[in-house]
């Protein structure tokens, strides 16, 4: 191994920059917040696409604004990404009809607040069909493609919440802990196989999106708390999400296997590294005074 082999592997950089121009990138949940900046991005660098979401209006504007602005072609998609059939179909003609795709970015995401023992199973299967298997059926759809094709990215959106654990917040962090693991273990099977398809695994702390408006509510949960809840995570959403989306952007064509984003989630990521079983007893205290 050369020394630039053992630089890339120490720093998580994994070989030669991709080059996306005249590939296709696949961005679901572009329709908004991150993924729309990371769908912008990728076009600005000459990438079709292939934009999901299951806001079509929302997602109308945002093709609209990439075509006034660049000369790629984008194909839309319309599909509520917790309808598995409906992921199977959708994963079927991405497969079929992209076959340069280089990069896919499971952006797509919901919030359930709620402890627990606050929200029914539906609820909690529905957030991890979103969070959790579409990104994994995706990725087996397109991993074969950019294989055969000799290179490419898949990038999975986890969280901070994917490295510490939060109360009210369990299915969530569930979630996220599980994309964290699939990326971590994906990434090791394929760098052993020595191939250039890599895996970034991004962890991104508060950054200003809709995400704590768009969230559901566990059905147990008392309607003026899930409010209060809603409207204290919504505080500490400050980052811009144009900053954090030009961000993922450069580390998937780094090929980065793993991306802090903002101060609060490269700070909290050492806090639970130094104290791993007792962290949340010095945070708690600390979200609660920010959320006020
Ligand atoms: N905002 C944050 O602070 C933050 C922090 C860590 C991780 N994340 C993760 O980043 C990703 C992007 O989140 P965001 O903050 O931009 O959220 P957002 O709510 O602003 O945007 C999410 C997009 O995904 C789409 N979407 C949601 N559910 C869908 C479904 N069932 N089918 C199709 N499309 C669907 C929405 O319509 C929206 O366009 C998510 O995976 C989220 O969990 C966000």
């Amino acid at each position: 191994m050369g020394i630039g082999d053992l630089v890339g592997r120490v720093t998580g950089r994994g070989g030669p920059a991709l080059d996306v121009a005249g590939a296709t990138v696949v961005v679901t949940g572009a329709a908004g917040g991150m993924g729309e900046h990371i769908a912008k991005g990728f076009a600005r660098r000459g990438a079709d696409l292939a934009v999901v979401d299951r806001d079509e209006e929302g997602l109308a504007r945002v093709v609209g604004e990439i075509e006034a602005e660049t000369q790629v072609r984008v194909t839309s998609y319309v599909v509520d990404l917790a309808d598995r059939e409906a992921v199977t179909d959708l994963a079927a003609r991405l497969r079929d009809g992209h076959p340069p795709v280089r990069v896919l970015v499971n952006n797509a995401g919901v919030a359930l607040g709620g402890r627990f023992t606050e929200i029914t199973e539906d609820e909690f299967d529905w957030l991890l069909e979103v969070n959790l298997h579409t990104p994994i059926r995706l990725t087996r759809a397109l991993l074969p493609i950019m294989l055969e094709n000799g290179e490419g990215q898949v990038v999975n959106l986890s969280s901070l919440f994917g490295i510490l654990g939060v109360p009210g917040q369990t299915a969530y962090s569930t979630s996220k802990f599980g994309l964290r693991g699939f990326n971590e273990a994906l990434r090791n099977e394929l760098s052993a196989e020595d191939c250039s398809v890599g895996v970034t695994s991004v962890h991104p702390g508060g950054i200003a999106t809709n995400i704590a408006k768009n969230a559901r509510t566990g059905s147990g949960v008392d309607p003026a708390e899930a409010e209060q809840g809603k409207r204290k995570f919504d505080k500490v959403l400050r980052y811009p999400a144009a900053k954090a989306g030009e961000e993922i952007v450069q580390a998937a064509l780094a090929r980065r296997s793993r991306l802090l984003i903002g101060m609060d989630a490269r700070a909290l990521d050492a806090l639970v590294r130094a104290t791993p079983s007792s962290y949340w007893s010095y945070l708690g205290p600390v979200m609660d005074r920010a959320g006020r």
